[in-house]
């Protein structure tokens, strides 16, 4: 099993699929494992966050574990120190980091140095814990992950990347729906498509990505570091809008996703975020299960010197 979870890809399918048994054994009381009893998580956050800091901080005080938030400005990675250097410093402290970044091959650099697992909370390449959760969240809606038609609208961001590194783990159709500019990372694509256990394509007609979807998902047009290209995206991404219209393509009984945060209005209406199809609050909540189960997993890998697990049943 890998080290750290950058990426979905750092997990087999099987991996995955346990890491959502212990996620839901978790979020019903079923079992209370406390593998961070006495330990400490460095959160390094270079992005703002709602989501991502409030259920780590919430998933590791729930495992019995002490976390410690870290600003940009305070770690100054690769600015006041090298990333070599701070990630042996946090290793002698911390038993896992956790990072918000901006650089994907950063983090990838941190965690090749540090000797404690590093979990990936949001680069501008992948997303993946989001996607973990938003899977998570299928399962609960849909009774299964395998076979759904996921629809993808809006930009080709990172939270797209990693629905593509999902469907290398996890058989989908998955349409990604955008403009020919918003495209996502063409090397995941590729890999993907060369994995071939999913059908994927890259549509620039929103009716067409949406047929009879079971998954309808969108996300902000502009991430975060791009704020200044939201006026040209509204112009290329409108017709990507999730609204009351769009919906009437996808399957009647499908759910509705979004990462949040979500500038309503845009990318989703009120109607449809508000509306009888929407689980994205579900999705949020099921960061702090998904999370918790990957912070287990990477930990289990040497449990005597880890911590116990501690079962109620
Ligand atoms: N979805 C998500 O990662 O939200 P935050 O940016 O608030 O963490
Ligand atoms: N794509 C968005 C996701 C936020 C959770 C961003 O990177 O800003």
């Amino acid at each position: 099993m890998s080290k750290d979870f950058l990426a979905i890809t750092d997990f087999t399918t099987d991996e995955i699929k346990e890491t959502f048994e212990l996620a839901l054994d978790m979020k019903s009381g079923k079992i209370a494992p406390l593998p961070l009893a006495g330990k400490a998580v460095a959160c390094v956050f270079l992005k703002p966050s709602l989501r991502t800091r409030v259920s780590f901080e919430v998933g590791i005080m729930q495992l019995g574990g002490k976390s410690l938030y870290i600003t940009g400005d305070e770690i100054g990675l690769g600015k006041r120190e090298s990333v070599y250097d701070a990630a042996k410093v946090l290793s002698r402290f911390v038993d896992m980091i956790m990072i918000r970044a901006f650089d994907h091959k950063q983090v990838e650099e941190l965690a090749k140095h540090a000797e404690v697992p590093v979990v990936n909370g949001l680069t501008d390449l992948l997303h993946p814990c989001q996607v973990m959760g938003d899977m998570l969240t299928a399962l609960e809606h849909k009774e299964k992950v395998e076979g759904l038609t996921v629809a993808y609208l809006g930009d080709g961001n990172n939270v797209a990347n990693s629905w593509l590194n999902a469907a290398t783990r996890f058989s989908f159709d998955l349409r990604i729906g955008t403009s020919p500019e918003t495209q996502p990372n063409q090397e995941i694509v590729e890999k993907a498509q060369k994995v071939g256990l999913s059908q994927i394509s890259v549509t620039f007609d929103a009716k067409e990505a949406t047929k009879d979807a079971d998954v309808l998902y969108t996300d902000v047009w502009a991430s975060m570091g791009e704020k200044h290209l939201s006026d040209k995206r509204k112009k290329l991404l409108e017709s990507f809008q999730v609204n009351d219209d769009l919906l009437k393509h996808a399957k009647d009984d499908c759910i509705v996703m979004h990462c949040l945060p979500a500038n309503r209005g845009e990318e989703i209406t009120d109607e449809v975020m508000d509306g009888p199809h929407s689980v994205v609050f579900d999705e949020a909540e099921n960061r702090l299960h998904a999370q918790k189960a990957i912070m287990v997993k990477l930990l289990s890998q040497a449990p005597d010197e880890r911590g116990a697990f501690q079962k109620f049943e």
